[in-house]
């Protein structure tokens, strides 16, 4: 019988000729080495009705249990992906991978869950909400929200205040680019922070400065540069940096957290690093592709193979990747994300004429646990467990729900991957699980391979074969206050106190 999608079983299609996965819902996972961020062993997972119930030495079952040999393998939790765009109506046009299919990418790539970006419609952030819950009803595996915030007024305020409070939103996005439509100004950004200290809700920023960007692609067009190398021309790593720099500035006036999304050169990392040894609460994301790819194929002749590549902030020169992969192993960036947000050849050529017209976005979320693994773990830069950390277990915290995601511990959910260190992968368009018809990491051949995913304790990918269902997702509502908050009031009081004090002897002199 033939798929219609290649490696797809698609039993939520009404195909279930494959036999993989399993009817049961109680897994046993054995022989493997368990890996949590914290602590490697070797030991045995039990999973029943999608929850991890024991991890510890030779369990024994009975027959009415599927057992998985791990032998020689690494069991770790899922990849937690902290940043995608699925279905996002996006530059006139909307990203070709959706709720179902981005997932089903994701799964066969080791990830068992995201958290997308609302975007409001007409502004309204109830809106947003009501329209990413449709959107998101085709799930195959479990996610979160984050929010945009896009103008300020009263309602935006209140809806804030009921996204964290009712409908399990804990972080908003604040776009520094894209002037004339996601950007907001410094006075906007100020109101947001304020608004988000007070609800214990996470300030991300995508850090550009949109005025400066208008003005070099404004350059770029007067000096008839139109290609695809306009793109990353026009929004130099200066001006990254220097957008990194105002928000970690202003996060800090107002004392609240921030979380840098997209980190994409060495300016903007380092702005991140300078923060975080004055004491500040900053988090760095940055991306798979920023952490692989340089900027050299932004000047292919060939048009499709260029804009496939761009995305903002731009994928910089040589050597920022490498800086960034540094700043990932010494704990300067705790996560990486992907920024997925696919177009296929046919949307990116809308800007055949105009690169300020090829909507920008690249794919990822299928290739990010393999690109980390290769580039982190098996040039020696990180251990095993740093690299649940950085892949799982960290997005878990920062976004409260762990350890009920991120980690293999009893009690928490059976998102679950077994990773053979001695086994590769070569990453085609030919073979992903995306809908796009171009893959930005093509011909990379990455050591280690996600074999099995299994996800709320059903075994979604082996064999190189997906057996997903649509509607099998579950939105999962994160709670505000993470750990960055802890110190906040105190810290708060400290500078008030720090005022009074100056205040009474001006006060006492006249
Ligand atoms: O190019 C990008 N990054 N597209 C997605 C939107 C965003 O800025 O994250
Ligand atoms: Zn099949
Ligand atoms: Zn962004
Ligand atoms: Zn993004």
């Amino acid at each position: 019988k033939s798929h219609s999608i290649p490696g797809f079983c698609g039993v939520g299609y009404g195909d279930s000729e494959c036999g993989i996965g399993s009817s049961s819902s109680k897994l046993l996972i054995k022989g493997g080495t368990v890996v949590n961020a914290h602590h490697q062993e070797i030991a045995d997972v039990y999973v029943e009705d999608g929850i991890i119930v024991s991890v510890q030495p030779n369990i024994m079952v009975g027959d009415d249990v599927t057992v998985l040999d791990a032998t020689g393998k690494y069991i770790m939790p899922g990849g937690i992906d902290p940043h995608t765009h699925l279905a996002m109506e996006f530059m006139g046009t909307e990203t070709i991978d959706d709720f179902f299919s981005g997932q089903a990418a994701a799964l066969a790539g080791g990830t068992t869950m995201h958290i997308d970006f609302v975007i409001p419609v007409n502004g309204s952030l109830t809106a947003g909400y009501e329209s990413y819950t449709q959107k998101a009803k085709k799930s195959c595996m479990d996610y979160g929200f984050h929010m945009a915030v896009t103008k300020w007024d009263e309602v935006v305020a209140r809806d804030m205040e009921i996204m964290v409070k009712d409908k399990g939103i804990n972080s908003f996005k604040f776009f520094l680019a894209y002037k004339g439509s996601l950007m907001i100004n410094d006075e906007l950004l100020l109101e947001a922070f304020k608004k988000c200290k007070s609800l214990g809700a996470l300030a991300m920023v995508h850090a550009e400065n949109g005025d400066a960007v208008a003005e070099g692609q404004k350059r770029m067009i007067e000096l008839g540069i139109t290609g695809p190398e306009g793109h990353p021309l026009s929004r130099p790593p200066v001006l990254e940096g220097e957008a990194t720099a105002r928000a970690i500035r202003l996060a800090g006036f107002i004392n609240t957290p921030l979380y840098i999304v997209h980190v994409m050169s060495i300016d903007a990392m380092e702005e991140i690093a300078k923060a975080q040894k004055l004491g500040q609460k900053v988090i760095g994301e940055p991306v798979t592709s920023g952490l692989v790819l340089d900027d050299s194929k932004l000047w292919d002749p060939d048009f499709t193979t260029a804009a496939k590549y761009v995305m903002s902030p731009p994928i910089r020169k040589l050597g920022h990747g490498k800086a960034l992969q540094a700043a990932l192993s010494t704990g300067v960036l705790q996560l990486v994300g992907t920024d997925h947000c696919t177009f296929n050849s046919t949307q990116k050529a809308f800007g055949i004429d105009d690169f300020r017209k090829i909507p920008n976005g690249v794919n990822g979320i299928e290739e990010r646990m393999h690109v980390v693994w290769d580039l982190m773990v098996e040039s020696g830069q990180i251990s095993v467990t740093d690299y649940v950390r950085i892949t799982s277990a960290e997005c878990a915290r920062i976004f409260n729900i762990y350890p009920r995601k991120g980690a293999i511990l009893a009690g928490s959910d059976a998102d679950i991957i077994i990773l053979n260190p001695n086994s590769s992968v070569e990453i085609s368009a030919k073979s992903h699980h995306s809908r796009t018809d171009t893959n930005v990491y093509e011909g990379l051949k990455m050591k280690g391979k996600v074999e099995v995913t299994i996800a709320g304790g059903r075994v979604v990918w082996e064999n190189d074969e997906l057996k997903v269902i649509p509607g099998s997702g579950r939105y999962i509502k994160m709670s505000p206050f993470n750990y960055l908050f802890s110190g906040i009031s105190k810290a708060d009081a400290a500078y008030l106190s720090s005022l009074k004090a100056p205040v009474r002897r001006f006060r006492d002199q006249s």
